[in-house]
């Protein structure tokens, strides 16, 4: 039996990577414009570090990662998402003694054993971006411009921004309990994961997709009407800032985030065209999470974007591999070994040119020069190589021109950049 992929875990072929290509360039462009520098970090960290920043009773480290030991009995974990190894990174490498403002991007696989299906993977890919060392909710305001242009470009429009305010560790543990005071009394009606999580993590009860919770939390306490005054002042500024550079959103008061590191700022962008898995990206604010990690007290904030949704949304819209610009079509050996330097020459030069490695017939050449949809094509026998000259034949138009074959490099140029 041949061996196949692991469940949940894809292959990028050419026709689909071209999409890819793409969204990363477009990924490195525009934040490159607002000034962040790519950072990568390893695919395996140690297993302690999603544990302290991502939190001990979150589903993802509750259930979804890949931990092992390694030969050394060291528990490695493959990692879950890639705000947790740029902290680490961004600690260990002293990054905050180059500049006060770090802003840095990643892009790269992620994995989380989750149940597989359409948007939802075992390893899937973010592209992500973080900004150290700024408390001011401009930055926030920034961060969600970036993301917001992000979209424009890839021509992604039917997402919306939800925004919510998650408040800190001042007013937090006040709503937190009169969560878990309104839980205990509807214990009933909760699914039974919730059951055994409403203590320990009562957030993820307002999340749950069970009818039986959904019902029991319609009038459950919000974390808006309980924030503390810097809290307040925090979001009200975000709002504004947003309102001021005419980035449309909604206040979500029920989203809660399924990381334990976020404070304040929270945010989605969701669409209704991918079914469940209705977020495309998502993140906020996490002021403390360096310190925690045993870096300075620097506040963050960030998001990432799952890559698979974006090429999902962009759906049929197939960005269209690039094609040869010459086929070189041979007859008999010593042609076949001179289009061959020929092809490597022009390759060398930049050009995209192709041939035929099986020796077959000059239609079956010129077949294959159409299925590659090549823009020229150029046949040469013995003839043209006693002469050192070929047809150069256009495709689209049938055109043939006589082609000096050690000038076809400047001459191919010129015809391809006309
Ligand atoms: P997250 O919400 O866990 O946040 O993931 C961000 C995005 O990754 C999701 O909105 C979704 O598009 C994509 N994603 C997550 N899990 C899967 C999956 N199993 N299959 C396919 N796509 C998936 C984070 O990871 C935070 N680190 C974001 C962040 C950065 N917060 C601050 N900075």
């Amino acid at each position: 039996m041949s061996i196949t992929a692991i469940k949940g875990m894809n292959d990028i072929l050419p026709g689909e990577i071209e999409t890819w290509q793409f969204l990363e360039a477009t990924a490195r462009n525009v934040f490159g414009t607002y000034g962040f520098a790519e950072i990568r970090t390893p695919a395996v960290e140690k297993t302690e570090l999603f544990c302290r920043s991502i939190g001990e009773t979150t589903d993802i480290v509750e259930k979804e990662m890949y931990t092992f030991d390694d030969k050394s009995g060291n528990s490695l974990t493959l990692r879950p998402e890639g705000t947790a190894p740029v902290m680490r990174s961004f600690i260990q490498n002293r990054l905050h003694t180059l500049d006060p403002v770090s802003k840095l991007f990643y892009m790269g696989p992620m994995f989380r054993y989750e149940r597989p299906q359409k948007g939802r993977y075992r390893q899937f890919h973010q592209i992500g971006a973080e900004v150290l060392g700024v408390e001011d909710p401009k930055i926030d305001a920034q961060v969600l411009s970036m993301l917001n242009q992000y979209f424009c470009r890839i021509g992604i429009e039917s997402v919306s921004l939800q925004i919510n305010s998650l408040g800190c560790p001042e007013c937090r543990p006040g709503y937190r309990q009169q969560l878990i005071d309104y839980l205990e009394q509807r214990l009933d009606s909760l699914c039974a994961d919730c059951q055994r999580r409403y203590k320990t993590n009562p957030l993820r009860v307002l999340d749950c997709k069970a009818s039986g919770c959904k019902e029991a939390t319609v009038d459950a306490p919000e974390m808006l009407e309980h924030l503390c005054a810097d809290c307040e002042e925090h979001f009200s500024a975000v709002k504004k800032h947003l309102l001021a550079l005419t980035i449309p959103f909604e206040v979500n008061a029920r989203m809660v985030r399924g990381l334990d590191y976020y404070v304040r700022t929270t945010f989605e962008m969701v669409t209704d065209r991918l079914g469940s898995q209705n977020a495309v990206a998502a993140g906020g604010r996490y002021d403390g999470l360096v310190e925690s990690l045993g870096g300075p007290a620097l506040p963050g904030i960030g998001f990432a974007i799952g890559v698979e949704r974006l090429v999902l949304m962009k759906g049929e819209e197939k960005i269209i591999p690039p094609v040869p610009q010459l086929f070189i079509a041979a007859l008999g050996q010593a042609a076949c070994d001179q289009a061959f330097v020929l092809m490597t020459e022009l390759q060398r030069a930049g050009i995209r040119a192709e041939m035929d490695y099986q020796g077959k017939s000059l239609k079956a050449q010129m077949r294959r020069a159409n299925k590659l949809n090549a823009a020229y094509t150029l046949i040469i026998g013995e003839e043209e190589l006693k002469s050192g000259e070929a047809q150069l034949k256009c495709m689209a138009d049938s055109k043939q021109s006589q082609a000096k074959l050690g000038q076809l490099a400047e001459l191919l140029m010129e015809k391809l950049t006309k």
